[in-house]
């Protein structure tokens, strides 16, 4: 009798012990730069160290970017013959591990991509039956930060499917992030906060503000798309420290948005609590762009402690006003006109009151309970809440405030 309430206190030991996520890592969305938009799999070494000087070098290491990411196409075509994964021969003839170094050595963390299923999406060795030999891999190369996608699943149940890669992460010893991309299309946000620390809620983004792309096999989305994809109750219900939807990576500098529009982009990622993955070529954005994704007040919002996803408060005519309660009784609001024309429009905060009946936040305005406005795109104070707001938004364009006293 005695020796089976062993094997059952063993038993229980270990799969407590061995099935469970990294706990302490992205207690804020993860931020970094992701290959993926602007090079697919056309990535190497020297790529992945331009980037990481890059980071040091144009100050977006200071301004909180830690992630150097490797998406699909790191790979050798082929495993070894004892079933390892290979890193590129020509793309990566030193391997895995040295440019892992090479980004350790600047303060950054390192990230690979691999899937769930036989094969990655661009048709290179997926996990599918190797998952705990991979996990050893990226432990014994440094890798900080696994992106696992999707493709080529066949019948696998998504959830079991992302628990067996997170046990093996875990087993292998090493923390590393785990991030979760099966395009929402198994409502990860039920599921997935104690497997990874954010999960993707849709489709590709496709480098435009507002359109679709048809592939053919599959449609890649706008930012308006994806912003408009799911009802985001039921999604910011779902997300906090540790575990965070992801609305995929930035297109900011990618030549397909406007000015205003690269600003509403970074602006509503940041309420919505998405991770913050660079998608361009950092060698050679342009000062306006370097300036949106270094913003230090947006990017605080997103990296707020408290953890609250934003949300939309009202449509006002064309106006989209989304809200985002922070740390010490502040808030953040973002004012996006979204039409084709410009708008001149006027807030009387004395006339709202802002629920956030999820997560139990209020914020009234009267003469009694006065907010000073901080503009978070000039830097200056703006006013406060005592006088009715009026301002021009062009096509696209987003004004941000944050509320303090
Ligand atoms: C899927 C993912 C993308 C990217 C590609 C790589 O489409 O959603 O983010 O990782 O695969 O092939």
């Amino acid at each position: 009798m005695k020796k089976v309430i062993l094997s059952i206190l063993v038993l229980l030991f270990t799969n407590s012990v061995f099935s469970q996520k990294f706990e302490g890592l992205g207690l804020t969305p993860q931020m970094g730069w992701n290959s993926w938009n602007t090079f697919a799999t056309d990535i190497n070494e020297q790529l992945v160290k331009d980037m990481a000087d890059a980071f040091v070098n144009l100050g977006l290491k200071d301004a909180g970017y830690e992630y150097i990411l490797l998406d699909d196409g790191w790979m050798a075509m082929e495993r070894d013959a004892q079933g390892n994964l290979v890193p590129h021969p020509e793309k990566f003839p030193n391997g895995i591990k040295a440019v892992a170094d090479y980004v350790h050595s600047k303060g950054l963390k390192f990230g690979l991509y691999n899937c769930a299923g036989s094969k990655t999406c661009a048709g290179y060795p997926g996990s599918r039956g190797h998952e705990y030999q991979d996990a050893l891999k990226y432990a014994e190369w440094g890798v900080d930060y696994l992106k696992y996608d999707w493709c080529s699943t066949g019948k696998l149940n998504a959830e079991e499917a992302y628990i067996t890669m997170r046990d093996a992460l875990y087993a292998a010893g090493r923390p590393i992030f785990f991030s979760l991309c099966e395009w929402g299309a198994n409502k990860p946000w039920d599921w997935a906060a104690p497997v990874g620390h954010s999960w993707r809620t849709t489709g590709d983004i496709y480098n435009c503000f507002d359109c679709e792309k048809d592939h053919g096999d599959f449609t890649s989305w706008g930012a308006m798309q994806i912003l408009n994809m799911h009802d985001q109750d039921t999604l910011r219900k779902a997300a906090g420290p540790g575990h965070w939807n992801d609305m995929d990576m930035l297109e900011v500098g990618n030549g397909g948005f406007t000015h205003y529009e690269e600003e509403t982009h970074f602006a509503l990622w940041a309420m919505l609590n998405s991770p913050l993955l660079l998608g361009n070529d950092l060698r050679s954005m342009s000062q306006e762009t370097l300036e949106i994704l270094k913003n230090k007040d947006i990017i605080a919002l997103n990296q707020d402690a408290l953890g609250i996803q934003g949300f939309k408060y009202k449509t006002i005519g064309s106006v989209e006003v989304w809200v985002k309660p922070l740390e010490r009784d502040e808030w953040a609001i973002c004012f996006f006109n979204h039409s084709q024309a410009p708008v001149d429009f006027s807030f009387d905060w004395s006339e709202h009151i802002i629920k956030d009946e999820i997560f139990n936040k209020e914020i009234a305005f009267s003469t009694s309970n006065i907010y000073k406005l901080k503009n978070l795109y000039t830097h200056k104070e703006s006013g406060s809440t005592n006088t009715t707001l009026t301002h021009k938004l062009e096509k696209n364009q987003s004004l941000v405030l944050r509320l303090f006293r």
